[in-house]
């Protein structure tokens, strides 16, 4: 638990900096798993800082993205394509090909062979070393909403009510905010070798108490995390709230 999510999310760039530097002088690469949102942004800031004032390269670093609206075009204004161009990687040196995020764009036909193929990179690339992620209020990480099964893989699901009313405002309106989207699963979450999950504002702090204290349930895909092995809350003092 942090004063705020500026310290905590300086912390949280750190960790992911160490590793991308040792793992570089291993000349090995550093796989991220990232997300998208307002809660990963200082965060992907004070990367941003790192590259340009303390020289941390990237070039050795492939991410891929929990998940993405379904359908949606890459260079709409709420695609987190374009989030993850805006906040980091226009301003860093990872190459395009290292890059991957669900695409918006398929046919729906496409979308289960195009899933299993995700989840076939990213074995291919020995796994994610560190995964972030947010939570939303319905208990959701990536876009897993209440009812996903722990051994979930990426896969096509429909977002819940209170998730697209979240998003009214990014689309001026809940009846434009996509009814689907594309996530990874609770399972390759799960695989990744490193959790970190930030919550920031009162406004987290009821779904945070659920998910950090709470009984472990399909109700609350967050809980899932209690049993894994690596996992860390990071929280501003007003997510932590309401834990006892
Ligand atoms: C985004 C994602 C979501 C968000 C969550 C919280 O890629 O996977 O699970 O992390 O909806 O969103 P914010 O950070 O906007 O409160």
């Amino acid at each position: 638990i942090y004063s705020d999510a500026s310290s905590a999310s300086k912390e949280v760039a750190a960790e992911i900096a160490s590793l991308i530097r040792k793992r570089n002088e291993e000349g090995q690469a550093t796989v991220l798993g990232l997300a998208t949102g307002s809660t990963p942004t200082q965060v992907y800031a004070e990367l941003v800082r790192l590259h340009k004032e303390e020289g941390l390269t990237f070039e050795n670093v492939i991410t891929f993205n929990l998940d993405e609206y379904f359908p949606i075009q890459p260079n709409s204004l709420q695609s987190y394509v374009r989030f993850m161009n805006e906040h980091l990687f226009n301003h860093i040196d990872i190459p395009e090909e290292q890059v991957h995020i669900p695409d918006g764009t398929l046919d729906q036909e496409e979308v289960p062979k195009y899933c299993r193929e995700y989840e076939q990179k990213i074995r291919e690339t020995g796994g994610i070393d560190i995964q972030l992620l947010g939570i939303g209020r319905t208990g959701h990480i990536g876009f897993n909403e209440p009812g996903s099964r722990p051994n979930s893989r990426t896969r096509m699901i429909t977002l819940d009510r209170i998730t697209r009313k979240d998003a009214a405002s990014d689309f001026f309106g809940e009846e434009y905010v996509p009814r689907r989207a594309i996530t990874m699963g609770v399972g390759t979450i799960m695989d990744a070798d490193r959790v970190i999950m930030m919550a920031w504002g009162e406004g987290k702090a009821p779904i945070i108490r659920e998910a950090v204290e709470g009984e472990i349930r399909e109700h609350v895909p967050a809980t899932y995390l209690q049993e894994h092995k690596n996992a860390t809350v990071i929280l501003d003092e007003a997510a932590a709230e309401k834990l006892t």
